[in-house]
Formats: C-alpha cells, structure tokens, sequence
C-alpha cells in the first residue's frame, strides 16, 4: 500500500490507476479504524478495483471545547489494517496540503444541516461538507463509502453531491455494532468499563422504540418513555432523541414511512451518536 502525504504524488498514483482503467473507491475517515471503517473498506473492495482510503483529522469540523486534540490518533496500526484489507492507497494529507496558508472557502450545505446533530454542533456540517467535497475533487473517485452511523452526514453529502454536480456514486454501509447492539465508534475508545456497559442502553431503549412506533403507539409518549429510560441508566443528558423521514430528515410527529429514529446522547464526557430504520 501506498502512502502519500502530498498532493502531487496523489495525482500521479490516481493517473496510474486510472491510465490502468481502474474504478477508484474512495474510503474517507479520521483515522483509529474499527471493524465500522473496515466494513466500508470491504464494501469498496467489492465493488471497485482500486481502493483509496484517507485519514484526516479534519479540525473544521470539531466545534470550540470539542475533542479535537484528544482524538484518538494512531496512523501506524491503521495504515497496518488498511494495507491487510488490500486497500491501494492511503491518502493521510498534512495539515497545510488541505487548508495552506490564506484557506477561505466553505461549503454549507442548508437545511439538512440544521437539525439533529447540527444543532448541537453549529459548523459541524460546514466542515464536514468542505472535507468532503475537497476529498472528493483531490481523488475525482467512481464511488464514494460513508457509514449509516452518521445518517445525517450521509445525508449532507448526498445533497451536496447533487447540489455541486460530483457524478460519482454515493454508496451508504448500514451500522456495524458490537454483538450488544452499541454501534462501533472511534469516541467508544473514551468510556470508562462502566459507562460502557450502561452505553447499551441507548439502543436498546430506541430499537424498543422503534417497535412500539411501527406497531402504531404514540410517538411523543414513546419517545419521552425512551428518553426516561436512557436518563436512568448513566447517560446524563440527551440532545436529541426524534422520529424523522429517512429521506429529507423531516421531523414526524406521526410515523409514516420511510422513518428512522435518530438520538445522540452523553454519558460521562462522550457524547454517543445512533440512528436506526422503522420497518
Ligand atoms: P469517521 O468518524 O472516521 O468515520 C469515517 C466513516 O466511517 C464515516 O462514513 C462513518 O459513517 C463510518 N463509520 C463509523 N462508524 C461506523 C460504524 N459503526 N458502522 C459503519 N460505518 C461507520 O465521519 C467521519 O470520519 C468524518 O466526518 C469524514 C467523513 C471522514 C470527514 O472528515
């Protein structure tokens, strides 16, 4: 596997791929790999002949007091992981080759931004969209992998794609989780043995959720029903825990479909994210 820190050796590896005639997959993380990113990996593997996976720890994207400078980093075991799963190249771009000296450029994506995790998060979605949209001009790939965990960020980069005329697919991976049903994170790394163990609650309070909504309850009852559960097994605050169309993230009162139930929810200093379909 190759790894490239600059911009134009990038370019010459992505003309050799595409001179060979090579579908490019491009995999985009932050790095501290899971059995999550790897899904993706493999689901690229599948379906492109070239994978190219990045690792950037995008500052745009972490808000003030956020864990910027506490997030996991540990390029020598991913790049070990991604070079096994026979991944082509890894893009791992210094700090200045993606923002250098007199950066001013934003892309915000409005609407599906505003919700959900960009409300508790302002710019959150602006960074992650200007990442993104730069990834994708960097490696001009055939399909692009970004996991169901963050739905809302799929979401985002979805309509950005339309909005800004990128042409290449965009392939979402559902969720992998823990045999319990946590959902894999790079941010699970933080809790504690304990918090850990309580951390299952949050899906199991929303799977139990989602089953009493599909069965026809009441949504607000269920979902404060939830939110009481979640409070009392050592999550301390929950920023959101909501019914939306799975396709424009709309907020449902009543469950129609297509619906997926979002949440995000702090216990001790980690705040967790998880979102699962209604069937
Ligand atoms: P990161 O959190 O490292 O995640 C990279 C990709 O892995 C994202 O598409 C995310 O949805 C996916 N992923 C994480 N956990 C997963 C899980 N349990 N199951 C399936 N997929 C999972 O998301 C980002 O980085 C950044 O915002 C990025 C898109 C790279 C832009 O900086």
């Amino acid at each position: 596997m190759q790894i490239v820190r600059q911009l134009d050796p990038l370019r010459d590896a992505l003309a050799e791929f595409r001179k060979a005639g090579l579908k490019i997959g491009l995999v985009p993380t932050m790095g501290a790999l899971h059995a999550g990113h790897m899904r993706l990996v493999e689901v690229a593997r599948e379906q492109c002949d070239a994978v190219v996976a990045s690792i950037f720890v995008n500052p745009t994207q972490f808000g003030e007091g956020e864990d910027l400078d506490a997030y996991p980093r540990q390029e020598v075991a991913d790049a070990a992981l991604l070079d096994a799963a026979g991944v082509e190249l890894l893009w791992a771009p210094t700090a200045d080759q993606m923002y250098p000296s007199g950066y001013a450029t934003s892309v915000s994506v409005t609407g599906i931004s505003d919700g959900l995790c960009g409300a508790a998060r302002p710019g959150h979605f602006d960074g992650v969209a200007t990442v993104v949209a730069k990834l994708f001009n960097q490696v001009r790939p055939d399909a692009a992998y970004f996991g169901e965990k963050d739905y809302q960020q799929l979401a985002v980069i979805r309509r950005m794609a339309r909005d800004l005329d990128f042409t290449h697919d965009i392939v979402g991976v559902p969720t992998v989780r823990d045999p319990d049903g946590l959902a894999l994170s790079s941010r699970n790394a933080y809790l504690t043995a304990e918090q850990r163990a309580n951390a299952v609650a949050l899906p199991e309070a929303m799977r139990e959720a989602a089953t009493a909504i599909a069965d026809g309850g009441k949504v607000a009852a269920i979902l404060e029903a939830a939110k009481a559960r979640i409070l009392a097994s050592g999550f301390h605050k929950i920023d959101y825990l909501e019914l939306r169309d799975a396709n424009t993230l709309a907020l449902l009162d009543v469950f129609t479909k297509p619906a997926r139930l979002f949440a995000a929810a702090h216990i001790g200093p980690t705040r967790l994210i998880d979102n699962i379909p209604l069937s």
